[in-house]
Order: C-alpha cells, then sequence, then structure tokens
C-alpha cells in the first residue's frame, strides 16, 4: 500500500513506482524502529502457532480440509458472483498477494511464502468471554461448517478481484466463546514468527500484524473466516491455515494467518492505521466518494480485465451492511 500507484496500469511502472516509494517508506520506518526501541509496550509480541498445556496435537493437517468439505457443498463451480462478475482464476488469486510479512512484491509473495510451515496451528480466542478457548485447525474445520462464499475483494489500492472462499462466519465460533456485554470489539493478530516471515525482521511495519472490528460488524453473516479456495485449503500467499474476510472493507482488513483473536472493550489500533494514520482508518469500509489522500477511489481495476470499472458503495454489499453505519459521518470515520 505504501508503494501502489493504482492509476498505473503497466506493470513495469508500478514497479518503478514501487521502487520510488519504498524509497521514500525509509524514513517510517527508521520512526517505527525507534519507537519500538523506546516504547517496548508497542512491539506486543505473540509466539509461533503452539498447543497450549494440555491440547493433544491435532492429527488434521490443512491437507485434509478437502476430506471435511466432502459433506459440505463447500465448492459449486459456480462462475461468477451475485452481480455475474466472473471469478478469478485461481492463477491469479494466488499470484498476485498483499502479504508484508513475506515482501512488499505482490508477485513475490507465493514464492517466498511456499515453505511457510502452517501445520500445526492454533487459535486462541481469548479477551471479554465467558468461554475462552483455543481451537487446532482440525477443530476449526470440523466444529463449523465450511461454505462457499463468492466475494469480491476490492484492495485499498484500487485494485479488486472475485474469490470462491471456502470458510464460516466469524459468527458462528464467537457464539461459541459467549462474549461477555461488555466486549464490543474484536481484534485479530497474525502470527508472529520471524523465522518464518522474512520481513518480520525489519520495521517495515509493526509486527505482528493487526486487525479489528466492531462485535456487530464481526457478526454480520458476510464476515467469514477462510479456510479454503476454490474447494482447497488456502494457499501460503492467501494467508493460510485461516484468514479474515471482511468483504465490504478494504482488502487491509482481511488479515492472514490469524493465531489470535481476542474480544475487547476498545477499538483495536490496525497495523495500517498505524503506520499512517492520515491514510488508512479504523473503518475502511469501501466508499467511492471518500478519496484515499494520494489517489481517488471512484474507481478500480479488477484484475484480468483491460481499463477501470467504477467501485461500489461498500463494494457491492450495501443492502447487508449499510443498516451497521446509520448516523455514521463516514468520511470521518474513512
Ligand atoms: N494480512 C497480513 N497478515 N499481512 C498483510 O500484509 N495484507 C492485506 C490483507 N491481509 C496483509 C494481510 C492486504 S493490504 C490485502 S489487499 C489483502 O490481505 C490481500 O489478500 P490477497 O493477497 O489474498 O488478495
Amino acid at each position: 500500500m505504501l508503494q501502489r500507484d493504482p492509476n498505473a496500469k503497466h506493470p513495469k511502472y508500478i514497479y518503478m513506482n514501487r521502487r520510488h516509494f519504498l524509497v521514500k517508506a525509509v524514513p517510517m520506518a527508521a520512526g517505527a524502529a525507534l519507537l519500538a526501541a523506546c516504547a517496548p509496550t508497542l512491539g506486543q509480541v505473540t509466539s509461533p502457532p503452539q498447543a497450549p498445556a494440555g491440547t493433544p496435537v491435532p492429527t488434521m493437517a490443512p491437507k485434509d480440509l478437502p476430506a471435511a468439505l466432502a459433506h459440505t457443498d463447500a465448492f459449486s463451480n459456480v462462475t461468477t458472483d451475485e452481480l455475474g462478475d466472473k471469478l478469478n482464476t485461481f492463477e491469479q488469486i494466488t499470484n498476485y498477494n498483499n502479504y508484508y510479512e513475506f515482501s512488499t512484491d505482490k508477485e513475490a509473495v507465493a514464492p517466498l511464502a511456499k515453505n511457510f510451515v502452517t501445520a500445526p496451528w492454533f487459535v486462541e480466542v481469548n479477551g471479554l468471554v465467558n468461554k475462552p478457548r483455543t481451537f487446532a485447525l482440525a477443530d476449526l474445520y470440523n466444529s463449523f461448517k465450511q461454505e462457499e462464499h463468492v466475494y469480491r475483494l476490492r484492495c485499498v489500492e484500487a485494485w479488486s478481484m472475485v474469490m470462491p472462499w471456502v470458510g464460516f462466519p466469524l459468527s458462528d465460533l464467537l457464539k461459541m466463546v459467549e462474549p461477555k456485554p461488555e466486549a464490543k470489539f474484536v481484534k485479530f493478530v497474525t502470527v508472529f514468527d520471524k523465522s518464518q516471515m522474512p520481513n518480520q525482521n525489519f520495521p517495515i511495519l509493526q509486527w505482528p500484524y493487526v486487525e479489528g472490528l466492531r462485535l456487530d460488524e464481526a457478526m454480520n453473516n458476510l464476515t467469514i473466516l477462510a479456510t479454503g479456495l476454490y474447494g482447497k485449503p488456502l494457499t501460503n500467499q492467501q494467508g493460510a491455515p485461516i484468514r479474515l474476510v471482511v468483504p465490504w472493507k478494504y482488502g487491509f482488513k482481511s488479515i492472514k494467518a490469524i493465531n489470535q483473536i481476542e474480544l475487547t472493550d476498545k477499538a483495536p489500533l490496525n497495523t495500517w492505521q498505524e503506520a499512517a494514520s492520515n491514510e488508512y482508518g479504523f473503518y475502511a469500509n469501501v466508499n467511492p466518494e471518500v478519496d484515499h489522500p494520494r489517489w481517488s477511489q471512484a474507481t478500480e481495476r479488477r484484475i484480468g480485465e483491460i481499463g477501470r470499472r467504477r467501485s461500489l458503495m461498500f463494494n457491492g454489499y450495501e443492502d447487508q451492511v449499510s443498516s451497521l453505519y446509520q448516523g455514521l459521518d463516514l468520511r470521518a470515520n474513512f
């Protein structure tokens, strides 16, 4: 995001532009390093995925997701979304990725993430809940019905794709842990594992990557935890083994490789807001009427298409989500 000019069409131009921004980004990175050095609490550290004491090591590995899906209608061979937009291909979706822990170059993420080890994996759910719990991946596959969800993903950089996810509503998991009445927000944290995620060794962003939703946004039917795509387990570059997908918000909200979910009473400071609060907010709802300070959000480039298309309010999910924001100034709360 720091490096993207969304109006650039030619890959080489994008490449040049990326370099330009990387150079510009250095002072921020240095600043982040400095801040982290004098404020240890900023560098909130979680450990790599590991079993809590007494948890049996799961027998199910990500490759077993297809078996878990066998008794569901997890991949229906649909070819379009509900607006009639064609699905992006598996190749497009898995070779053009934002995943800063591995690379700031979208086409380099897939090869660099290839050997990322995602089994065993645990997701700890805690904070303001009655029944805190650590889920092994097998629990997540088996306790929740895995279904297909075809969604548009609209990046804040103004490119987009249509993706056939496999996953389950986040609300199913939240109901199981029983949020306390004072829980108002949900915080998500990506695994922190410098030995596997090369860029976590550098202050490109504040690590680990953090995102947040209001509890009512988290409970909305559209919000899912994705475990797969095109009927197969997620690839590493997509955020295996489990990631968030919030289709009416800019893509940076859809945090990858989650191993902690915490219910809180305060809005979590998400990673991009922390990096540049004048450019990236907490809400990050797709809004063609509110431009990014450095580019227009009125249009977008659908990967695989020539030319640009009009961006849609809430990414086309207005009917399902606009009631969440009644009375909220969407310009101030961007
Ligand atoms: N999650 C983590 N942990 N690290 C990241 O760099 N990038 C975000 C989001 N989730 C990111 C992340 C951004 S900016 C986007 S647009 C989407 O992932 C991209 O998802 P995709 O690569 O599956 O298209």
